[in-house]
């Protein structure tokens, strides 16, 4: 290589490496004002971020970062890494350009500021007060899009290409319709059949005990305490501040210990992926997932397809019993693993079952696209909501704070993320098939609560590679198919009509 490449791919390397501690500083600021930011904080805060963000947009859209780029592109002798993540550098340098500093300082703001507005609104169920952050919110996701090119009907296209690079509304349509078709059938089917005892799950299980349970959990699954740590926040979620500081968070609640367990594992599986990246990738922009939805396969993998199967509960139960004598003491694993997989339509999309989950995503989805389509007004999005649930879930929210009240992103902006809950499904589903092909004893090792098998394939096929390839290229390397929810829809009918006896 020549030496000016080399030094010009070093100064490259050092500014990609910046701008990731900008963009952690600011993950560490909002982790902050998920968990312990007195309410009266979030004002300074919000210009706090706004400062780091606006700090990191100044930098990485440089004319120097634009010459450095087209300066080392053409060289053959890059590393494949290299090749990789100059690709993904122009790809966001293309975009970031695009919008103005003062635009992208603003939104910072603004965002701090309705985070904290909806957290107040959800709080006393008053969707007035939340109303001129969500339509503040609309405004700067649509002049987003717009500086990036898509315009008109084609804005949500471009909110979702954040979170999953190159796939369309279309795109995301065309698998949901067969998937809502499915599940919904599959919802009336079970309606009809009698529910599993699940009293035992709503007897009074001790925050304190449930959070030495949550902790005992997440290590046995693999994750390191060392490099990472729990806490309790609103919104269960993973924030990754660096190789070795991965953070998740989770909720206890009395009378439901299911909430705490499950979203410790899911957030877990996020760890994993975060904690599982190479070393030769560390502090670039490749340190990362491939995409939301990828991000999402492997922590609805761990919640759900292990988390929730009954080889996992024939290892965990008995540790379960071990802290909850007096609440699980007596309960046999067949009762356990039908109560904990009972399917019952809730209004809370993160407190949903298995089947139903995916129709509370469907309806984001259908909603935010008739939003950025216009044929939604953000006035009009509670009487939708409560409409969409009727008919997807057949069950309607007395109110707001349990209806469209009830979710972080819309607060943030993150208009089109979403789908990726669902789409995760589908993705995890389809590197099961490929698991179970690899290890044919993976029922078995789940059940003596061995996970290194699972995790060694993962970290080989998924992790390994950060972002280096888009989400469909990944899938295309490791399943050699494209995206389909067919996978998923097997599985889940299978389960469950074994369960409900079908
Ligand atoms: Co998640």
């Amino acid at each position: 290589m020549k030496k000016k490449t080399i030094a010009d791919l070093n100064r490259l390397h050092e500014i990609d490496g910046e701008c990731r501690h900008l963009e952690k500083i600011a993950e560490l600021l909002n982790w902050d004002a998920q968990t312990y930011l007195p309410p009266n904080g979030h004002v300074e805060r919000a210009e706090q971020l706004a400062l780091i963000e606006g700090l990191g947009h100044e930098k990485f859209t440089s004319s120097e970062t634009g010459e450095l780029l087209e300066a080392v592109a053409d060289d053959e002798n890059l590393s494949a890494i290299d090749k990789d993540l100059i690709r993904v550098l122009k790809r966001k340098y293309k975009q970031d350009i695009k919008l103005p500093l003062d635009f992208v300082s603003s939104c910072a703001r603004a965002q701090g500021l309705s985070q904290a507005a909806w957290a107040k609104a959800r709080q006393e169920n008053n969707f007035a007060a939340f109303l001129p952050h969500l339509k503040t919110m609309l405004n700067f996701a649509r002049k987003k899009a717009e500086y990036w090119g898509f315009t008109g009907n084609r804005a949500y296209d471009g909110l979702l290409d954040i979170y999953e690079p190159d796939m369309t509304a279309d795109e995301v349509a065309d698998v949901f319709v067969p998937l809502k078709e499915r599940l919904s059938l599959l919802l009336k089917k079970i309606a009809a059949k009698p529910q599993p005892e699940a009293g035992f799950l709503t007897k009074h299980f001790p925050v304190a005990e449930q959070k030495r349970f949550c902790t005992e959990l997440m290590q046995r699954l693999g994750f390191d305490v060392n490099r990472g740590r729990l806490d309790v926040s609103a919104h269960p979620f993973t924030c990754s501040l660096g190789a070795h500081d991965i953070r998740i968070t989770t909720r206890y609640l009395k009378q439901n210990p299911l909430s705490s367990i499950f979203s410790t594992i899911h957030e877990s599986g996020h760890a994993f992926y975060e904690m599982g990246l190479p070393d030769s990738l560390r502090g670039s922009s490749l340190a990362d997932g491939a995409s939301m939805a990828i991000h999402e396969s492997q922590s609805r993998l761990w919640e759900n397809v292990i988390g929730r199967s009954r080889s996992f509960w024939k290892f965990l139960l008995p540790v379960a019993q071990k802290f909850f004598p007096a609440q699980l003491g007596d309960v046999s694993l067949d009762d356990f693993y039908k109560a904990a997989n009972q399917v019952q339509p809730s209004l809370i999309r993160t407190e949903a079952d298995e089947v139903s989950y995916s129709l509370h995503v469907i309806l984001r989805f259908e909603l935010e696209r008739s939003l950025f389509s216009g044929e939604l007004a953000p006035e009009a999005v509670p009487e939708a909501w409560r409409q969409g649930m009727k008919d997807l879930l057949g069950i309607e929210p007395l109110s707001d704070a349990e209806g469209c009240l009830q979710d972080i992103h819309w607060s943030q902006g993150s208009f089109g993320y979403f789908p990726s809950y669902a789409l995760g499904n589908l993705y995890g589903l389809q590197f099961r098939e490929k698991l179970l092909e690899i290890i044919p004893d993976f029922e078995q090792q789940i059940e003596r609560g061995d996970f290194a098998g699972i995790h060694e394939w993962l970290r080989t096929h998924i992790y390994s590679w950060g972002k280096r390839r888009s989400p469909k290229d990944l899938l295309q390397m490791v399943c050699e198919k494209k995206l389909s929810s067919k996978p998923f829809i097997d599985y889940i009918e299978a389960k469950y009509s074994n369960l409900y006896g079908l």
